[in-house]
């Protein structure tokens, strides 16, 4: 019952307050995937120009493909950890030679790929595909942390089995895309690391750490 609250609320929000960007409302699997590895390590506002520029440049996974690794750098420069850049060209010749030149549809063979980890697969999964596969980054992290006042280190080993299992749970089958999305959009823009923006928060009935003296403390600071 909880969790069938969470998806009307937390879908409702997402339609009236999401932040346009360029790589929502498209279908095209190549380009949420380059997208979303784009997102991994870099802010929005910095990946907005640079998604934009390569999808022109590279608009289909042929064109990536058959482009010359120098190129490839060249368009990636600037955006740092380049070994996302290598691994996005790689993959694409694996998905034109072996692939048919499609991206699959499931988690698991998505995986395959270089580079495609299971953030990565269960991004284009339910985004692009609408297969109801969870997803965790480190808003998806925080956010479930709150709900449920979980406290500890939210990025050890036993943790992660946790999140995904919570991810997993409160997953909205029927629109996995969308609900998703606007699990991270709530961690980016409402469910802050500090001062989270509790008053607007649409699932704050549900959630535990709002209810106590310091939703912050949720989960445990990292240990240095
Ligand atoms: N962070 C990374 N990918 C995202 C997406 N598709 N929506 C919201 N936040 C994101």
């Amino acid at each position: 019952a909880e969790c069938a609250a969470i998806r009307v609320a937390l879908l409702g929000w997402y339609r009236l307050y999401r932040r346009e960007l360029p790589w929502r409302d498209i279908q095209d699997p190549y380009l949420i995937w380059v997208s979303e590895i784009m997102l991994q390590q870099t802010q929005v506002a910095t990946v907005v120009a640079y998604y934009q520029r390569w999808a022109q440049r590279f608009p289909t996974v042929e064109a990536l493909a058959t482009a010359s690794l120098d190129e490839v750098l060249e368009q990636w420069a600037g955006l740092g950890y380049y070994r996302r850049a290598r691994f996005l060209h790689e993959s694409s010749k694996t998905v034109l030679e072996e692939m048919g030149g499609r991206l699959p549809r499931s988690a698991g063979q998505l995986r395959k790929l270089k580079g495609v980890g299971p953030y990565t697969a269960g991004a284009i999964a339910s985004i692009a595909f609408g297969q109801p596969e969870p997803l965790v980054d480190g808003n998806v992290e925080r956010v479930l942390a709150r709900l449920r006042a979980v406290r500890g280190d939210a990025k050890s080993g036993a943790f992660q089995k946790l999140w995904w299992r919570l991810a997993a749970r409160v997953l909205d089958p029927e629109e996995p895309g969308d609900f998703n999305q606007a699990l991270m959009e709530l961690g980016a823009t409402v469910c802050t690391p500090q001062n989270p923006n509790c008053e607007d928060c649409p699932v704050r009935g549900v959630c535990h750490a709002s209810r106590t003296e310091s939703p912050t403390d949720f989960p445990s600071p990292a240990k240095r």
